[in-house]
């Protein structure tokens, strides 16, 4: 099995696998919609669970039936995967029947491609706490077979330090995406610990942006089929039907807790961290709550 793990490679300056770069030239000439959304995130940082509150609020009302029959990967398209065992994410986002469109992607800023931009799509960015995310990173690693082996936690560790993951470095990925909130008013920017904290508030933001109004009642349902308890248990979100997903090493609705990475870090990891997280973390408009 380990044999056949893809490797990193560098791709634009990016550290990336042929499972999201065989398609390239498809993906850099994706042709977007006016409509379309498009969800970002660096891999591990809530990216399913915004696609499902997405989801929910465009089409939990108009089509339930999807809710049940289609797994929300299918729903919601991850734009580059390029993995022989499923479609690739382009095709699944062509035949996509409905509008808007909900496109997933983990791609960095740099490389989206250009029809979003020129048609001013709405995004939604997820950003997750860098701790969390590294371990979320790590299992999912462990559990991914077109993922690269992770190895032993030390040194993957250092890896996630040095942006030797794929998609590259979480702090250019997050920072890159923060600054161009400054010049893409269509970019909405959100945090999972926030939506940890409060999932309606979150939504309701999100709701502002994207100009929905859903009633009291619609929203009160949403809140409590994305909680972490009801997705893992729904057939349809915990990707379970995912085939090169193994669930024997590592769930993929794993905790979904804020501040797992305390049951990781050992007080030497900690403090190298913040030392590292203080040298690459300059903009004072970017706050993670990396402590809790
Ligand atoms: P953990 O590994 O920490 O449990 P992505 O969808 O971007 O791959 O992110 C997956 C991470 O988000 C996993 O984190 C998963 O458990 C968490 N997650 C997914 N749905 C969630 C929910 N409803 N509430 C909290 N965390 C959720």
């Amino acid at each position: 099995m380990q044999s056949s793990r893809p490797q990193l490679y560098d791709f634009h300056g990016v550290a990336m696998t042929h499972c999201v770069t065989d398609n390239w030239e498809k993906v850099k000439n994706f042709q977007a919609r006016p409509d379309d959304i498009l969800i970002a995130t660096y891999p591990k940082a809530g990216t399913t669970w915004v696609s499902y509150i997405l989801d929910l609020l465009y089409f939990g009302r108009v089509s339930p039936e999807r809710q049940s029959s289609i797994p929300v990967f299918e729903r919601v398209p991850f734009l580059e995967i390029a993995v022989s065992s499923v479609a690739s994410g382009t095709e699944l986002a062509d035949l996509l029947p409905t509008s808007p469109r909900l496109i997933k992607t983990h791609l960095p800023v740099q490389l989206v491609p250009q029809s979003f931009w020129d048609l001013n799509c709405r995004m939604v960015y997820v950003a997750r706490n860098a701790k969390d995310n590294m371990v979320s990173f790590y299992h999912f690693d462990r559990m991914n077979m077109v993922q690269p082996e992770p190895g032993e936690w030390s040194s993957y560790f250092q890896r996630f330090l040095d942006g030797q993951m794929l998609y590259g470095s979480w702090y250019d990925h997050v920072g890159n995406w923060w600054n161009k909130t400054k010049t893409y008013p269509k970019l909405h920017y959100m945090f999972y610990e926030d939506i940890a904290e409060d999932t309606e508030r979150e939504i309701d933001k999100l709701c502002s942006f994207l100009g929905l109004s859903p009633s009291a009642e619609d929203k009160k349902t949403i809140v409590e089929l994305v909680h972490f308890d009801n997705m893992k248990n729904n057939e349809m979100t915990n990707c379970s039907k995912r085939p090169f997903f193994d669930f024997s090493i590592s769930p993929f609705m794993r905790k979904g807790k804020v501040g797992d990475w305390k049951n990781h870090f050992t007080v030497a990891q900690n403090e190298a961290f913040n030392e590292d997280y203080k040298s690459k973390m300059k903009d004072p408009t970017l706050r993670f709550r990396t402590e809790i």
